[in-house]
């Protein structure tokens, strides 16, 4: 074990605008055995998220940003291939903050700030430990339900719809009796949440000039009670302008933002919430983790019974890394983005 390499990505520098190679050093150490009360975790697969974006920057956030040198922080799922820890046992599959390597080692100290859990691969596969039952599953569920609240009849909509996020809150919408309409970018992702997903609709906001608008005109007539928010800029705008009296806006993301070198576009419409007496809440998933289990059992019943479906988006090998995370932020990912780092066991 001790002759084993740890090959790791780390920030090399603060990105303006969209990040390219340049930002990342590539790096390799020997793996080190864990000390009492540590383990030791190969890598399976790492989430890749736009939060990502965001802990490249200098400056306080609701997380300290990544230091430059550092490992790239990641979520993922990997397996313990050394323990020296009671509660976990060489070969157990776990979901941890890992970072973005082939190696975790994490030390007793360390433990519970990495959140590290034990999954059980027959209610998920890894991948969708990632997805539905992992991280953006936890906050599409917290945040429609408990900042959404949603009510039988009423109309959702959500940006970012074929995403990681986005498919979780669209399914759960309708489990819950809502109509729901997805807002996501070309016919694919828009016909794959209708017709594999089981939206109402969605409205695909590449294809022309004031699509949105038009789509919701059409798609939601009755107004929108809740908009689930992935995605900020325009797109936010013109939900507001179509929200009803008691509205909820969850404000979850605003990608369209993150790469922007000029200051970040604000809500344009934001008095449609004085007049229809409307709220905007933002949220943050790890507020909800002493909840995590509820919504996993839950949602874990609806892949069973077939009420839900996910898909992962999975691009294979660590050195991709640099351009993989970018698909976010073009679109290119279909799905939730996910980097395979090894094979399974
Ligand atoms: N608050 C929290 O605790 C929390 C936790 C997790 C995630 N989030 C946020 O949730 C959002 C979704 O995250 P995710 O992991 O589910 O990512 P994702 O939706 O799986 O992937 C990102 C998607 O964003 C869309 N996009 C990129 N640029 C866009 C633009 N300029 N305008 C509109 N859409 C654009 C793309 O889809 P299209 O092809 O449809 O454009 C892309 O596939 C992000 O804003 C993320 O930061 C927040």
């Amino acid at each position: 074990m001790t002759t084993l390499t740890n090959r790791q990505v780390r920030l090399a520098k603060r990105p303006v605008g969209t990040p390219g190679r340049e930002c990342w050093s590539f790096t390799h150490e020997p793996v080190v055995q864990p000390e009492d009360g540590g383990v030791l975790v190969k890598i399976l697969a790492l989430s890749l998220d736009p939060a990502m974006r965001g802990w490249m920057n200098e400056g306080k956030s609701y997380i300290p940003p990544v230091g430059i040198g550092e490992v790239m922080r990641a979520g993922g799922v990997g397996t313990v291939v050394a323990s020296n820890n009671p509660a976990f046992a060489v070969g157990d599959t776990v979901n941890a903050g890992l970072g973005v390597q082939e190696y975790c080692l994490i030390p007793a100290a360390e433990l519970k700030a990495s959140g590290i859990f034990k999954i059980d691969l027959r209610v998920g596969s890894a991948t969708q430990w990632l997805n539905v039952l992992g991280m953006p599953g936890m906050t599409g569920y917290f945040g429609l339900m408990d900042v959404g609240m949603p009510q039988p009849g009423e109309t959702v909509v959500v940006s970012g719809a074929a995403g990681a996020v986005g498919q979780t809150v669209g399914q759960m919408a309708k489990i819950k009796g809502c109509r729901v309409v997805g807002i996501a970018g070309g016919a694919a992702k828009c016909d794959w949440v209708v017709k594999e997903l089981g939206f109402d609709a969605c409205i695909d906001y590449k294809a022309g000039p004031g699509a949105v608008r038009a789509g919701l005109k059409e798609h939601a007539p009755k107004g929108v009670d809740i908009y689930f928010d992935n995605v900020g800029g325009e797109i936010l705008d013109d939900v507001l302008a179509k929200i009803n009296r008691k509205a909820r806006i969850i404000i979850c993301g605003a990608i369209s933002q993150y790469n922007n070198t000029a200051a970040v576009q604000g809500p344009k419409n934001y008095l449609s919430l004085l007049v229809n007496r409307a709220r905007m809440e933002g949220i943050v998933v790890f507020d909800y983790a002493d909840r995590y289990h509820l919504a996993v059992a839950e949602m874990a019943g609806y892949l069973k019974d077939g009420r839900m479906k996910s898909k992962e988006d999975v691009v294979k090998g660590l050195d991709t890394f640099p351009e993989t995370l970018l698909k976010l932020f073009n679109g290119e990912n279909f799905g939730k983005l996910v980097l395979q780092v090894a094979e399974s066991e």
